[in-house]
């Protein structure tokens, strides 16, 4: 689609989900470990532990060039809002980067668009680096309705100013996250050459420059290949990032 994008420096993000107490440090020390010169070289890795971890995690990669990122922030810097959490907040901890509206906190928490839209400028407030997420539900996919619903997410989850350096996005259809199951390679070069024509549409150069992650059941055994499609540059990685060997073996896909 856009020559740029097969030159873009991919991202490997690893999303815990609520998953990891301090025990899994040593998962942490492992994934650094295995994020060696010659990865560094080539992509970069991030792992987005719950709230719980981010400062000790940040911590504990600080030399190992992986990167640290919150799952969720609240759209206010601070205030009456119990039990939650400010970009500012994962900042002053050490997280570089933030995901806005994952599919489960649009489905667990109801997020719309406008208060996704909000979170990833609450990140760029605090300095972060957002990961907006977009994605269709099986019903929707099956209604023929995918591109027209990641493209109004799309359109209603990203700020103005969104730059190469402050957004990501990741694609991640509802139906393939936790499930095994993957849309074919075709499926997801539709979907990201679509993404990729809207950012360059709305943000011209910077559009071109954005990584535009797939998420969604990607594993050590189809990483590759989900990888090689256009417009893929770097994955969202759930359950198989929980494990220092399934997710370097995804960020091998890149060696
Ligand atoms: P899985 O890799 O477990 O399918 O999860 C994907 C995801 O939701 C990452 O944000």
């Amino acid at each position: 689609m856009s020559s740029m994008a097969g030159t873009l420096r991919p991202l490997v993000a690893g999303n815990w989900k609520m998953n990891g107490t301090k025990s899994s440090g040593a998962e942490l020390e492992a994934i650094s470990a295995g994020y060696d010169d010659a990865l560094q070289g080539k992509i970069d890795m991030m792992v987005c532990p719950p709230a719980t971890l981010v400062m000790a995690f940040a911590a504990m990669a600080r030399d190992a060039a992986l990167a640290v990122g919150g799952q969720n922030c609240h759209a206010n810097e601070s205030g009456a809002h119990t039990g939650d959490i400010s970009a500012e907040m994962l900042a002053d901890a050490g997280a570089t980067a933030v995901i806005a509206g994952h599919s489960e906190r649009r489905a667990d928490h109801g997020e719309t668009d406008d208060q996704v839209r909000a979170k990833a400028e609450a990140g760029w407030r605090a300095g972060l680096m957002a990961i907006v997420c977009v994605g269709e539900t099986e019903a929707e996919r099956d209604a023929g309705k995918t591109l027209d619903i990641v493209g109004g997410q799309l359109a209603g989850s990203i700020p103005d100013g969104a730059t190469a350096q402050n957004l990501v996005v990741a694609y991640e259809p509802v139906w393939a996250i936790g499930t095994g199951r993957t849309p074919t390679t075709d499926d997801v070069a539709e979907v990201h050459g679509m993404i990729r024509e809207r950012l360059t549409a709305r943000f011209g150069g910077e559009g071109e420059g954005m990584r535009i992650l797939y998420g969604g059941s990607v594993k050590p055994g189809n990483a590759a290949e989900l990888m090689a499609v256009d417009n893929v540059n770097g994955a969202l990685v759930g359950g198989a990032s929980l494990k220092a060997d399934d997710f370097l073996g995804i960020a091998a896909a890149y060696r």
